[in-house]
């Protein structure tokens, strides 16, 4: 009977921990195909020029960066965040990178999900490879994307503006 009961409560557990896993898998895969797409999305200032990325590593030495339609509306007619604004719920930035060799690498990802217990400083944060690979799932610790994000310069967690004014 005893036996019983703790081989129930450990299926029971294995089944809860493979349904976490599940629930993160989906939703990596649903904001991988909203990300992988450049439909509904502007470029940053309207250009999609590969930038000589400020953290230069040999899988990251360019990059471009493009905003949803939500997250364009928040942007000012110099194509940057007000200081002291924010981006609304539902916004949506993609950063592509390229290798040295001017290779796709890939897709960093922040939607603004405040209400997504996933989220830091109301940011979903994630890396996917071209295939949708999550490099980065969203249901991994994002504490270091927000080390740096938290450098000065940054508005509402976004470093383009002032690395790239
Ligand atoms: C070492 C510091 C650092 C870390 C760690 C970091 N980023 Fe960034 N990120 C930057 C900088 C700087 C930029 C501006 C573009 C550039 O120079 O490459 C940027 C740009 C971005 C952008 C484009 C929007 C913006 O903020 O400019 C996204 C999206 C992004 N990063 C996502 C992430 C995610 C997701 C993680 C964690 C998995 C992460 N970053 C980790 C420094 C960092």
């Amino acid at each position: 009977m005893k036996n019983r009961i703790v081989l129930s409560l450990f299926a029971f557990s294995a089944i809860a921990v493979l349904s976490m896993c599940n629930k993160a898998t989906d939703e990596d895969k649903a904001l991988f195909s909203r990300s992988a797409t450049t439909e509904g999305f502007t470029w940053y200032k309207g250009n999609d020029a590969k930038l000589e990325s400020t953290i230069p590593g040999a899988h990251h030495k360019y990059v471009r960066t493009r905003f949803n339609a939500i997250a364009q509306a928040a942007l000012g007619s110099d194509g940057t965040l007000p200081v002291g604004a924010s981006f609304p719920e539902g916004s949506l930035i993609v950063k592509e990178s390229y290798d040295e060799n001017d290779n796709f690498k890939i897709y960093a990802v922040m939607e603004k999900a405040p209400n997504n217990s996933a989220a830091g400083e109301g940011w979903l944060w994630a890396e996917y490879d071209a295939d949708g690979k999550a490099v980065h799932s969203i249901s991994k610790s994002n504490s270091g994307c927000i080390n740096c994000h938290n450098d000065s310069g940054n508005r509402d967690f976004v470093m383009f503006f002032d690395r790239f004014p």
